[in-house]
Parts: structure tokens; C-alpha cells; sequence
């Protein structure tokens, strides 16, 4: 892809599903779009009069450039953790606990969420938001299914029959759980953020974000959260300016809101 076709098609995006490229590291971007063009066996140009033109088209490039792999306990020694050293204190200390599943894909991250707050409260009722920008995932995620067995795999087996129920193959979230979870579509690059979360999840979603962008969404985050509330990021990921911020590293990955960031959020 030359240039000027890469800079048509980053517009061309942006009108279409309002992704705006520069968000992203340049570099892995063009090289990951260049693949994916050159993996649809047609000219650049013959690619771009398409994707105006057909839905199906422009759906399957939202959903290369969003990537919604996800499963139920992603990761699961750090949900352990989670568990232990946030959850438990938190439900001693607040009755309505508020979690903010951002970047939640298919919902297997607030439903985990769900399911654990169940255990360990299980008449408490507390508030737990999913937002994505990816319609498709969030349609999964508000039927609560269906989800595979691999989608399930760090589910132990009477965790699966307590919570899931099994047709064709496929596995369904019980009602039980998925009226605990409220699901919306948000774009995080773009859209306002609600306020007063004791702890937001935003765990495998800023991969390929620029340095910069993750910056001002994490000071967006800190703003978002209560004091002293929880920032849950992804196995892979770190923040390389946490003080700044307002955050304190706990655990591996685990951050706490000390202060608000030092730098106003855009
Ligand atoms: C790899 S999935 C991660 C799902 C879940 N957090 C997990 O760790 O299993 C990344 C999700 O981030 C979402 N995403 C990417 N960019 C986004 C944006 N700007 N606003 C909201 N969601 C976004 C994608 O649609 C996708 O569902």
C-alpha cells in the first residue's frame, strides 16, 4: 500500500466506524493493514470502492482492527488475585461494589466479574458495566452466549454447572449472572467516560494503542475511578507513568488510585 492509498483508507475508516488510526502505533498498524489488504485478494483500490459498498465487508475490517478474543478468568492466577487482595476487602468495605469492564468483547470479562462477586456475595447486589465498541461482540455478550469450550476453559467443572448451561454444544451464561451485567456500546479513543467506579477492567484492549493515547486513556481512567478504586490491566501490559497518573503498581497487575493525574485529560 503506498502512502497516499494508506492515508484514503485511515479516512476512509475513520467515516465508517469512526476508528481513527493515528490512535494507533504507526508502524504495526500499517504493517498489520497492509497484510490484511493484501490478504483479500484484490487491488487496493477495487478493496476500498468495496468496503463504501458492503456491510459484510466493512464488518470484517472492524473486527481485524478491534481483535475480541476473550474468555471467562483470562489469565486466571491474576483473577486469583484479583479475588483475594481487591474483591474481598472491597465487599467488606462498600455493599454495592461499581465495576467498569472496558474493552469487555464477548463479556466473558464482566460475567468472570459477576460469578465471582456471586461467590463471594451472593445476595449483595452490585453494578457491573460492559462496554465495547465491536456491536457483534456485544451482541454475544448480552444474549450471554453462546461461548465455546475453549471460551470456558479455566472454568472448573462445578463452577460450569453452576453457572452455565450447555446446548449443542455450545455454552450459555445462566439469567442469574446476566442480569448482573449491563452492556454498552462506548468507543474509549472518543466517547465520555462515567465516573465513581470502584474498579475498571481494561485488560488485552490498548495492544496496539500509541504511547501517547495510552497516557491520556489512563488519566482518563484515574479519573473515573473513585480514590483508592482499582485499575485491572492485562498480563502483557504495564503503566510506565503510574505516579504521574494517579496510580500506585500493587500487583503485577494491579493498579490503585492514589491521586488525580497530574496532567488534565483530554
Ligand atoms: C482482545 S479483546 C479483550 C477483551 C477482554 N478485555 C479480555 O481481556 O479478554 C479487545 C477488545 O477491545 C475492544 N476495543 C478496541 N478498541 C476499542 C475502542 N477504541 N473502544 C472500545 N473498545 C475497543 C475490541 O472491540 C475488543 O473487543
Amino acid at each position: 500500500m503506498t502512502d497516499l492509498e494508506f492515508a484514503a483508507l485511515s479516512a476512509c475508516i475513520h467515516k465508517l466506524t469512526k476508528i481513527d488510526l493515528g490512535c494507533y502505533k504507526p508502524q504495526q498498524m500499517r504493517r498489520r493493514l497492509d497484510n490484511f489488504v493484501a490478504s483479500q485478494g484484490m487491488p487496493v483500490r477495487s478493496y476500498f470502492a468495496l468496503l463504501e459498498r458492503d456491510p459484510r465487508v466493512l464488518d470484517k475490517l472492524r473486527g481485524f482492527l478491534t481483535i475480541n478474543v476473550s474468555e471467562f478468568f483470562r489469565d486466571a492466577d491474576q483473577f486469583d488475585i484479583l479475588r483475594s487482595h481487591v474483591l474481598s476487602d472491597l465487599v467488606g468495605q462498600t455493599p454495592s461494589i461499581n465495576v467498569w469492564s472496558a474493552g469487555c468483547s464477548i463479556g466473558a470479562e464482566p460475567y468472570t466479574v459477576a460469578i465471582m462477586l456471586n461467590e463471594l456475595t451472593p445476595k449483595a447486589s452490585h453494578r457491573i458495566l460492559g462496554t465495547d465498541l465491536d456491536s457483534q461482540a456485544l451482541a454475544t455478550a448480552r444474549a450471554g452466549g453462546p461461548y465455546s469450550a475453549a471460551d470456558i476453559r479455566n472454568v472448573n467443572k462445578a463452577m460450569a454447572m453452576k453457572y452455565f448451561t450447555m446446548v449443542d454444544g455450545q455454552w450459555w451464561i445462566k439469567e442469574s449472572i446476566r442480569e448482573k451485567v449491563q452492556f454498552r456500546q462506548q468507543n474509549l479513543l472518543t466517547d465520555r467516560f462515567e465516573q465513581g467506579f470502584d474498579l475498571i477492567l481494561c485488560r488485552n484492549v490498548v495492544i496496539y494503542f500509541s504511547e501517547e493515547t495510552k497516557a491520556t486513556l489512563n488519566e482518563k481512567f484515574s479519573r473515573a475511578l473513585k480514590t483508592d478504586g482499582w485499575l485491572f490491566i492485562g498480563g502483557a501490559e504495564g503503566l510506565f507513568h503510574a505516579a504521574e497518573q494517579g496510580f500506585e503498581r500493587r500487583f503485577a497487575s494491579l493498579y490503585q488510585k492514589r491521586a488525580a493525574p497530574m496532567r488534565s485529560a483530554a
